[in-house]
């Protein structure tokens, strides 16, 4: 638990935003996340600061004084999104030399990417790793008072910092983190380096944050770790994840809440027990398999096997046999062979998921897969993917038409595609549109479902 941010150094932190605040009147900031909901989280954090600095958030990146880029690592294309993004800042840079750029999160947490900023992209101006997000207002502070640029990645195990102000986007949805880092090295990713050991937050804090939530209107709440299911662990006297859910689920009010992401080596029936148990909890499992064949997960460091898997969506199945799985599959593993991958064409075909999150693999520098060899083309392995999507659509589409005549609880969010139709999510996560008065915007309706179509189901309010 030496994990946390000291209340004095927050403290100091507060007076910088003081300093900060009285040169920045009419300044504009402008913070974009890259990535995953974890980085969306960090990125309503660094909002806060910005705010509480003095800035005011700009949606055009052109006008801003300040542009924070919250990086993602995961795969390569990800880090050649953000470069490029990054590129495009040089004129913005030469048109306003007082414009302030930081880049911050998993990719700069890396020492050859922090190094090649430093060489070849000289007018960016802070470049900080993931363990100090919480120090941003004292680096604007360096940066306004003699524009010496800022690289400050120090490699650590992480901390907490608790009580950092959020800016949230809207008044609907809220993240919300229940731990930080990863201690589960699977082979091919970078996150446990990038992010550090696991740490949870104190159950306290996080049920404080939902009660807060709540009390200002949010309808959705959902928990975020990269792998909630050891939420706790080594922690004295803290509770696990199950409880946790039963605790945020006695918090009175109309809301529901959401949860990932699930390891599915520490997926367990209590889990499910609580999910089925828990009303506000959405019945939706996010259980990430990557791959259906046991040699390949060995060689992922999953620490399951497809049977285990089978067993505890099976067990899912026969409590809440409503229940919605989602999935992440990682094409074209090292040393993979065709007849392995299609092990896992037949496991999607048997847990029959609503919708996979497919990735073809992408070597990560520094971690154990990317010294493994590799024979498979990349061409090769996108013909996998195509193979492996075509069976998941048919199997989506299967999955949406069990839906119609069925009635959906739908937390409307938007103006759907066509003139007159309202957006919103089911319960287990599933676009549904229907025609409605703009004023259900924000509230939860049921609609019954009458059409499917490949990207969400068509209904009619009841
Ligand atoms: N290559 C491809 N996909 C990856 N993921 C993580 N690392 C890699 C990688 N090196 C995928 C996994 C994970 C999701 C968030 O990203 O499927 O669950
Ligand atoms: Fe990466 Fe595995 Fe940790 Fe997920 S559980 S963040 S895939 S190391």
């Amino acid at each position: 638990m030496d994990y946390f941010v000291s209340s004095l150094e927050l403290d100091v932190q507060r007076d910088f935003m003081k300093k900060v605040h009285n040169i920045t009147v009419g300044k504009k900031f402008y913070v974009h996340s890259f990535g995953c909901q974890q980085n969306v989280a960090d990125g309503e954090k660094i909002k806060g600061q910005l705010s509480l600095m003095g800035y005011e958030e700009t949606s055009e990146i052109k006008d801003a004084d300040i542009i924070f880029f919250n990086t993602c690592a995961v795969r390569e294309n990800a880090e050649a999104r953000v470069f490029g993004n990054v590129g495009e800042l040089k004129h913005l840079k030469k048109n306003n030399p007082e414009l302030i750029i930081g880049l911050c999160g998993c990719m700069t947490q890396q020492e050859h990417i922090s190094q090649k900023i430093k060489k070849s992209y000289p007018y960016v101006d802070i470049v900080i790793g993931t363990h100090l997000l919480h120090k941003i207002p004292e680096f604007v502070f360096g940066i306004l008072s003699n524009r010496k640029r800022i690289f400050s990645c120090e490699d650590s195990f992480g901390v907490i910092a608790e009580g950092l102000p959020i800016k949230r986007e809207g008044n609907l949805k809220a993240w919300i983190p229940i731990m930080y880092g990863c201690n589960n090295f699977c082979s091919y990713c970078i996150v446990p380096y990038v992010r550090g050991r696991e740490r949870s937050r104190k159950s306290e804090d996080i049920l404080l944050e939902v009660r807060e939530v709540i009390a200002q209107g949010f309808k959705e709440i959902t928990l975020l770790g990269q792998n909630v299911n050891s939420y706790g662990k080594g922690i004295e006297n803290e509770i696990d994840f199950a409880t946790l859910l039963r605790r945020i689920n006695d918090i009175p009010g109309d809301f529901r809440v959401r949860f990932m992401t699930s390891h599915p080596k520490d997926a367990t029936k209590e889990l499910i027990d609580a999910i089925c148990d828990c009303d506000k909890v959405c019945k939706h499992l996010h259980l990430p398999v990557q791959c259906g064949n046991d040699r390949v997960l060995k060689k992922m460091n999953r620490h399951y096997n497809a049977k285990k898997y089978l067993d505890i969506v099976e067990y899912a199945k026969e409590k809440i046999p409503d229940i919605s799985l989602t999935s992440d599959i990682i094409v074209g593993f090292p040393t993979e062979t065709h007849d392995e991958f299609l092990d896992t064409v037949e496991l999607i075909k048997k847990v029959k998921y609503d919708l996979l999150y497919t990735f073809v693999y992408s070597k990560r520098e520094g971690t154990v897969a990317a010294k493994m060899e590799d024979p498979i083309s990349t061409k090769e392995k996108g013909l996998w993917l195509r193979e492996l999507l075509a069976v998941q659509e048919e199997i989506t589409l299967e999955r949406m038409n069990l839906l119609v005549g069925k009635t959906l609880r739908v937390l409307v969010d938007s103006h759907g595609k066509t003139q007159g139709y309202l957006s919103g999510r089911s319960d287990t996560n599933i676009i549904v549109e229907f025609i409605g008065d703009p004023s259900l915007i924000g509230e939860f309706v049921d609609v019954k479902i009458t059409t499917p179509c490949n990207w969400a189901v068509i209904g009619e309010k009841i």
